[in-house]
């Protein structure tokens, strides 16, 4: 385990930040898309490795098999705006890589996505999930991934989130903007990570539509099969055991994958607030989350 000094939170353009995610800002805003690149947007936490590994499942399973098994996920689907001192920047990944498409990361409120994404007609498949237990998994991710910010008690943590004052700002933001975008801009493929717990397979072959994708049967399978939960907290290439500033024995990055594990750690008090305050900041009758299944 690596130790390192845990981010600060700051104010950027209007939304908290911590400095790794900030300081290779101008080579991100100057990021060049191309018009094949495929970019994955989420709020932390929000199944962005799930839906990472699937696509590049769909994409190079089959070219190539060998990928799988030696190159660990956030190398094959580069996080778009990280920058750590003495590593390769997310920029840098991403216009190393030598696949076609290029599938690309990003946690970045629609405001901050580089315009070359939209200039190239780029797809966008954003992946969303309910705000409470997207505020639980941050929590334990928070504790074990020690560039993050001290979370502090469970507390005082689930104020802040609701103050939106986390690591890529307010996720009742986040969510609201990219499904606003939406309207406007056909290329986005908008899901829940509650109903890829609900039915995988089917979500799989949304994507594949949108995707312009039709994989045979048993290519099929082997994505399904591949991303389930299990599989994937197993496989050292998609669980970030390799990563030396995530300490795992705190709590794994995959964790428990599930839907409502929520009620494990709201109160009734807190989620009688939570409810009160959500119903205030999400108007729009149109975006609508399940918390339970
Ligand atoms: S990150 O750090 O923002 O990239 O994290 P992210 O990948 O978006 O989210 C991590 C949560 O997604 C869960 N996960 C899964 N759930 C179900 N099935 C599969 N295959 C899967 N892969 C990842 C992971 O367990 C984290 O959620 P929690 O609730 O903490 O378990």
């Amino acid at each position: 385990m690596k130790e390192i000094r845990r981010g600060e939170l700051f104010d950027f353009h209007g939304v908290s930040m911590i400095n790794i995610f900030t300081d290779n800002w101008e080579n991100v805003q100057n990021f060049q898309a191309r018009p094949d690149d495929i970019l994955i947007a989420t709020y932390p936490k929000a199944g962005t490795t799930w839906v990472s590994y699937i696509l590049d499942l769909l994409h190079f399973c089959q070219r190539s098999p060998e990928r799988q098994t030696s190159i660990p996920i956030y190398e094959r689907v580069p996080f778009l705006e990280m920058t750590i001192p003495h590593l390769d920047s997310g920029v840098d990944l991403v216009n190393n890589l030598p696949t076609s498409p290029r599938l690309i990361k990003t946690h970045l409120p629609i405001q901050l996505v580089p315009k070359s994404f939209w200039e190239q007609n780029c797809r966008v498949v954003y992946v969303a999930r309910n705000a409470k237990d997207n505020v639980v998994s941050y929590f334990h991710f928070d504790q074990m991934a020690q560039f993050e910010p001290e979370p502090g008690d469970w507390s005082s943590y689930l104020h802040r989130f609701m103050e939106g004052k986390m690591v890529f700002g307010s996720w009742y933001d986040h969510v609201n903007g990219w499904w606003k975008k939406k309207q406007t801009y056909s290329k986005i493929h908008y899901m829940f990570f509650e109903d890829m717990v609900e039915d995988s397979g089917r979500e799989i072959d949304k994507l594949c539509s949108f995707l312009g994708l039709s994989p045979s049967a048993e290519e099929k399978e082997r994505v399904t099969t591949g991303s389930k939960f299990d599989n994937m907290k197993q496989n050292k290439m998609t669980n970030y055991s390799t990563v030396e500033v995530m300490n795992h024995t705190v709590s794994p990055f995959m964790r428990k994958g599930n839907v409502g594990d929520w009620k494990n750690h709201f109160t009734v008090a807190q989620n009688e607030a939570f409810d009160e305050d959500y119903k205030h900041k999400m108007k729009n009758p149109t975006l609508q989350f399940r918390t339970e299944l």
